[in-house]
């Protein structure tokens, strides 16, 4: 068996029960965790021969920064229940296969000490009814070298999880969450999730920060032309690991009509969501995705093996993609093409 298709079982050894059912579960009745493997496996490919493969190069930047392999990894909460050492070895894992990480802003460690670590990094961030907590953040991560914002914009409310036994939140201490929350006295109204939020908010934290900022969880072309044209530097195809809206298209679906609308622009595009295999992130580099993010996996992997882990789950990646791309006649990511596909 392949060692990632062991890691959810051998997480599952170390990790309390409602963290890892926690980490696992999708939203309601969790029909969109449960398709979005399976998506990415259902695409075909038409391989080209008789293409010189002696050599494939799997670099590129993102957003400038260059990186070893287009695989990132996506921000995930509770990673100091993976891992004592948390967002720290995951940064570490990231940095030693030679990429980049989105950080939660509900990360258990300060953006101050992710920065440290010396991974390229960005910070993700939730917009919320305290405008004032929302910048105190970004102005932490802007201080810690954060070198991009990931707006997470698929959360107007948060996803309800149906849970039988006791949910996470009955193991996991909130200084495993909350970190970066600058110090004050906030009524939960505060914290609250901005559910009114329309796409100048884009120019808003590219103003704040002098960052470019990526919009994350958009499913649909209309939405990232929206996201493009108010100045966004980046688009994250992501239905949130299928955590908010239940029923939400697989990111596998949903990426060619995304790429369409983006075309022509300088927008960069990304995608997560059931990403497993080097042949799905051939799929979705062949799509237009210029990286891929992953979500479980790296929780996964940061449990087993710590920062090892990681850097071993990506390396394992990059070895697959590159033999796939060797199988499918594609020496670079330019050879990668809508052609290469059918559905
Ligand atoms: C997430 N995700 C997430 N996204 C985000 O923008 N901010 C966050 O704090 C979190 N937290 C989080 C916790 C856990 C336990 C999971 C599983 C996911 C979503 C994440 O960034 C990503 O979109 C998905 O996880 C990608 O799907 P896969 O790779 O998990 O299938």
């Amino acid at each position: 068996m392949r060692w990632i298709d062991g890691l959810e079982a051998a997480a599952g050894e170390k990790l309390p029960e409602p963290v890892h059912r926690y980490f696992r579960q999708g939203s309601a009745g969790g029909i969109s965790v449960g398709e979005a493997v399976a998506a990415w496996s259902s695409y075909r490919f038409r391989p080209r021969v008789l293409t010189d493969v002696s050599t494939v190069d799997l670099t590129t930047t993102v957003l400038g920064t260059p990186v070893q392999l287009p695989v990132l990894v996506a921000p995930t909460t509770l990673q100091r229940q993976a891992d004592p050492d948390g967002e720290l070895a995951m940064a570490a894992g990231v940095g030693a296969a030679g990429s980049a990480l989105a950080v939660s802003s509900n990360a258990g460690t300060t953006f101050a000490a992710v920065g440290e670590v010396g991974t390229p990094w960005w910070v993700q961030i939730y917009v919320v009814r305290n405008r004032d907590i929302t910048l105190k953040m970004l102005d932490a991560a802007v201080a810690g070298g954060a070198r991009a914002v990931v707006l997470t914009a698929d959360t107007p409310v948060v996803g309800r999880k149906e849970d039988d036994g006791p949910t996470v939140w009955t193991v996991a201490p909130t200084d495993h969450l909350l970190a970066n929350l600058p110090a004050g006295d906030y009524a939960d109204d505060d914290l609250a999730k901005a559910d009114d939020l329309t796409p100048d908010v884009i120019g808003w934290l590219t103003e704040r920060t002098g960052l470019p900022v990526l919009v994350k969880g958009v499913l649909r072309g209309d939405d990232a032309k929206r996201c493009s044209d108010a100045g966004a530097a980046g688009i994250i195809v992501s239905n949130h690991g299928g955590r908010q809206l239940d029923g939400a298209i697989p990111t596998a679906q949903a990426l060619p009509e995304v790429a369409a609308a983006l075309s022509g622009t300088t927008t960069e595009l990304y995608v997560d969501g059931g990403i497993r295999r080097g042949e799905h992130i051939l799929a979705a580099l062949a799509l237009g995705a210029r990286a891929v993010l992953l979500g479980r996996p790296a929780l996964w992997a940061l449990t087993v093996d710590g920062s090892a882990g990681v850097t071993r789950l990506l390396t394992d990646l990059a070895e697959e993609l590159e033999h796939a791309m060797r199988l499918a006649g594609a020496r670079t990511f330019t050879d990668l093409t809508p052609d290469l596909l059918t559905s």
